[in-house]
């Protein structure tokens, strides 16, 4: 396994020879990963890119864009659209803002957390938050900027796609019940939603196999997400007495420089790949799903996702 600064120097020798504007759709980039993955991404190009951070907190972002470099180049930009992602009309809204924007995406990194303890909790479009923001949004924004991908490619440039999720954790599925509508808990949500990720985009890489995509799992990383609003008083008390082991954690600039090492590095083909939290190829590694499974979660999507405007 590469060490850290050997990731650093690849990833600095794969964007800072780019010969075009690489553009870049972080979704979930106002903390933790996201965050981490923007940063070394803006470090690396030396600002010299048009980068899209998708989220909620928009002083976040800002902070963030802020201390990205100046670029040089005048078509460089960098942007913060606000979203909450556990609706899909939002995704649907924002993805349309995004191609007004831009006329193609090199990378599309998502990476939106939600934390809870407690039971299914249905949006007004009768999905579970949960399960969301950690499928259903990267699902319609995979599905919605899609064309803006293509048209990367077939300028030659990368068009890849990461969600950086579970990879390698996860569990077989229950055909009968996808969306967890009858049988929601937050084992089966862990156990099942990473192989949601990693049939999501194999049917992805079937039906558009010119271009990269990827599940990865980030490993224990020290983000903000556990104490966000959404987790319980009891949550934020187990999180306090950890932060001093904060130091086993990995940092979220090098959880950055990981994720992007695996989809910028190790996934150098067309299809669909699953990434550990160096960024390794897992290959089938712990991997749970068929090809029945997958066209059955895929019509489940489309159903479940549609008519929500
Ligand atoms: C469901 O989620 C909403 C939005 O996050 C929250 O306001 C509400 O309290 C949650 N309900 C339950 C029962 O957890």
């Amino acid at each position: 396994m590469p060490s850290i600064s050997e990731v650093r120097a690849r990833n600095a020798a794969m964007l800072s020879t780019t010969s075009y504007l690489p553009v870049a759709i972080f979704v979930g980039g106002t903390s933790g990963i996201g965050e981490g993955m923007a940063e070394a991404f803006s470090k690396h190009t030396q600002g010299n890119a048009h980068i899209i951070i998708v989220g909620r907190n928009r002083a976040a972002a800002e902070n963030i864009i802020a201390r990205f470099p100046k670029p040089t180049s005048p078509e460089a930009k960098h942007e913060f659209i606000q979203c909450d992602v556990s609706l899909m009309r939002n995704i649907r809204s924002v993805s349309e803002e995004i191609r007004s924007k831009v006329t193609k995406i090199n990378l599309l990194a998502m990476s939106p957390g939600f934390m809870t303890t407690s039971g299914r909790n249905e949006t007004e479009e009768g999905i579970d938050r949960k399960l969301a923001v950690h499928y259903y949004s990267r699902w319609m924004f995979t599905k919605e900027l899609m064309n803006l991908l293509e048209n990367a490619e077939e300028q030659g440039e990368d068009a890849k796609v990461l969600s950086v999720f579970s990879a390698g954790k996860g569990g077989a599925i229950d055909v009968n019940d996808l969306g967890l509508k009858k049988t929601f808990s937050l084992k089966n949500a862990a156990m099942q939603v990473p192989t949601y990720n990693d049939l999501m985009v194999e049917e992805f890489a079937s039906r558009h196999p010119r271009i990269t995509l990827a599940h990865a799992y980030p490993g224990g990383v020290n983000t903000n997400i556990l104490t966000s609003a959404e987790a319980s008083t009891l949550t934020k008390m187990a999180i306090d007495l950890l932060t001093p082991l904060g130091f086993l954690l990995t940092s979220r600039q090098d959880c950055g420089e990981y994720m992007l090492n695996g989809i910028l590095n190790v996934a150098k083909t067309p299809g669909a790949w699953r990434l550990g939290s160096r960024g390794e190829d897992l290959a089938k590694k712990r991997y749970y799903g068929s090809e029945e499974e997958r066209k059955k979660l895929w019509e489940h999507t489309v159903e479940a996702t549609n008519g929500k405007a």
